[in-house]
């Protein structure tokens, strides 16, 4: 996972909103929150957790074959944050997109790459959630404002012939609430005609999206959980979008669960939307709560409305063939970044000198191609 390097703590909050640490701590459970500076961003931040999960898993970036971010708040409305990432990362065989499905992103992510990679489409994928919603904040809602925070996290997946990895998932949506917390953009009747909301600024209705939250926690879970033929107590851990402390009581209530079963992240990063389950993932695996062979389950909801359940096998063995010395792979992978900036570099001087010379009456590329395609038109 990758962190701003700016803290916000809820008294810093205070001097922004008309709220306090008791309120906040108590009706959610944050203490503080990281913030993007101004050369932190969605891209940077996703990166940041790319590179990470790229050394973590002993993987090239020319391994990868797709890459996936889910945000809410890209670097751009197109092109995606991912092709950004690609094109930073050198890993010149792979395609990227963005994925929007709110704080249900990342687990939508990984069944989207997971698909591909059992179809045999591909073998290897990066799924990142990055987030910056420090830039999407009303400042002046105290209600939404002390809630999110900035961050990213990514993994690594790839094919196996073992049994494990993910065994099943549960992707729902429920689009009668889509305007109970949501960002206009430009192509919003919002915006263009209503007036209702600010443009690019977050607005929600947290009581609302609080009560959908404890309903289809522990219903889907415990689908997710039938489909991969296993039960409750078959789970070391729960890995949850990190809304609200309250929210997951709830559901280790619902689910009859041991509330210490949920990992929780909420105090040190307040709600990250499609960043918060890789980041819980990666305090989960640091702390050292998961193990190979145990069972998670992955559970977010958000924007949309949108969830999603999801239940892993940790650590499948990989059908890696014998490979060189984890020192040679992280040597090749430091060159391949390298090249990956001069390379962009000098694809971008060609294409404007290429334009140049084109101003200035050269003709660029090849003639007699262009003479044989004008042929063709013509006939
Ligand atoms: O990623 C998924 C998206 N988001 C969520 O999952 C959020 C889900 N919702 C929640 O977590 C909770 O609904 C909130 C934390 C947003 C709000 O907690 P609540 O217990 O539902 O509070 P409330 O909205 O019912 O407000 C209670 C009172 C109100 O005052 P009055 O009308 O009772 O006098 C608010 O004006 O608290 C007031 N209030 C605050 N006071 C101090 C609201 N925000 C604040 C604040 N500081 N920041």
């Amino acid at each position: 996972m990758a962190l701003p390097e700016q803290v916000l703590t809820n008294d810093d909050m205070a001097a922004i909103v008309d709220t306090n640490d008791e309120w906040i701590h108590s009706r959610t459970g944050i203490r503080q929150r990281y913030i993007a500076n101004d050369k932190e961003t969605t891209a940077s931040l996703g990166l940041m957790a790319a590179k990470k999960a790229l050394a973590q898993a002993n993987t090239l970036p020319n391994e990868v074959q797709l890459i996936i971010v889910a945000t809410s708040t890209p670097e751009n409305i197109f092109p995606s944050t991912a092709s950004l990432i690609q094109g930073w990362l050198g890993a010149n065989r792979a395609g990227a997109f963005d994925l929007s499905a709110a704080c249900s992103g990342f687990v939508y992510g990984i069944d989207m790459a997971t698909q591909a990679i059992r179809s045999g489409s591909i073998n290897t994928a990066i799924v990142i959630g990055s987030e910056t919603m420090s830039r999407i904040l009303d400042w002046q809602d105290r209600s939404t404002c002390i809630l999110f925070g900035d961050g990213a996290g990514a993994v690594v997946l790839q094919g196996s012939s073992e049994y494990g990895g993910v065994l099943s998932s549960v992707l729902r949506s429920d689009g009668s609430g889509y305007d109970l917390l949501g960002v206009p953009s430009v192509g919003s009747v919002d915006i263009a005609y209503n007036n209702d909301h600010k443009p690019y600024k977050m607005h929600m209705n947290g009581r609302e999206v609080f009560r959908f939250a404890t309903r289809i926690m522990g219903e889907s879970i415990e689908q997710a959980l039938d489909k991969a033929e296993l039960t409750i107590e078959d789970v070391t851990v729960v890995v949850p979008h990190q809304a609200n402390n309250r929210i997951l009581e709830s559901a280790a209530r619902n689910l009859k669960l041991d509330e210490s079963k949920f990992i929780s992240t909420v105090e040190q990063f307040g709600n990250t939307s499609a960043a918060s389950i890789p980041m819980a993932l990666c305090v989960a695996l640091e702390q050292g709560r998961i193990k190979d062979d145990d069972n998670i389950v992955f559970i977010g909801f958000g924007g949309g409305l949108t969830w999603a359940a999801m239940v892993i096998q940790w650590g499948a063995k990989l059908d890696q063939e014998s490979r060189s010395g984890p020192i040679f792979i992280r040597f090749r992978r430091r060159i391949a970044y390298l090249l990956a900036r001069w390379h962009a570099r000098l694809k971008r001087i060609l294409r404007r000198s290429s334009n140049w010379l084109a101003v200035l009456g050269f003709r660029v590329g090849n003639d007699k191609e262009i003479r044989l395609k004008t042929d063709r038109h013509d006939r």
